[in-house]
């Protein structure tokens, strides 16, 4: 479902990622750990295609990511939820209309979604804030919105670039539950993140990025 094959990542002269194999079958689940520049949300960029590898090679759905047209390209990345390490919401549309936009995306119309929209916003905690813009609301309420909108359309993969950054320990734990709860529905589903208390209490298998560097794949978290 996720290959890396050897894969390497230069921003100018600073290398991000060297040489990182990995693999991830469909349903699988994982955490993405390591410190601060390691390189886990280059990673996450690569398996998003927002970035293509120096060297080696990013296969997705059994496809290689380099020898995508434009339109397949699109269409893959319909495939794939993404919570981003710093949201990317669009501040002058509200709270719902952020979570909704990849059915809108995807053409669907807004009768036919509004009340998944409206239920999924409730779950996250949000369903008072509907109609705010994201300037209005905290840090952890914008991530809230970051992860509905990443799960809204069903992704086959989801990817989830530290998703509990900013919220408190509750909420931490509620939102990784339902990371989990997509992965037993089959997902396939990447965290990164850097709360190591969660991961060891989750017990999904753990990769570690040190330096732009994987060690051992497949370990298991404590
Ligand atoms: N746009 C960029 N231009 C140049 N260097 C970059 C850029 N983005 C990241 N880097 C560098 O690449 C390395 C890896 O960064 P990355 O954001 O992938 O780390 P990270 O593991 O996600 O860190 P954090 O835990 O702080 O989010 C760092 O040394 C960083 O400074
Ligand atoms: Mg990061």
């Amino acid at each position: 479902m996720i290959e890396l094959e050897g894969a390497t990542f230069r921003y100018g002269g600073v290398e991000a990622l060297t040489n990182v194999t990995l693999s991830m079958e469909q349903g699988a689940m994982a955490f993405l750990t390591g410190p601060s520049g390691a390189g886990k949300s280059t990673l996450m960029k690569l398996l998003y295609l927002s970035l293509t590898p120096t060297s080696g090679s990013v296969r997705l759905f059994g496809r290689d990511a380099a020898k995508l047209t434009r339109r397949e390209r699109a269409h893959m990345r319909r495939r794939i939820g993404v919570v981003f390490q710093d949201f990317r919401l669009l501040d002058h549309l509200s709270v719902l209309e952020n979570i909704a936009l990849p059915l809108r995306i995807a053409g669907a119309r807004p009768a036919d979604y509004a009340s998944d929209v409206t239920e999924l916003a409730e779950w996250v905690g949000l369903g008072g804030r509907l109609n705010a813009r994201p300037p209005e609301l905290s840090g952890g309420e914008q991530q809230r919105i970051a992860i509905a909108r990443a799960v809204i359309a069903s992704p086959e993969i989801i990817l989830a670039d530290e998703p509990t950054g900013n919220v408190d320990p509750e909420i931490a734990a509620r939102l990784m539950g339902l990371l989990l709860e997509l992965n037993r529905l089959g997902k396939t589903v990447l965290v990164a993140t850097h709360d190591l208390a969660l991961v060891a209490r989750l017990g999904a298998p753990t990769l570690r990025l040190e330096g732009g560097r994987l060690s051992q794949a497949g370990e298991r978290a404590a």
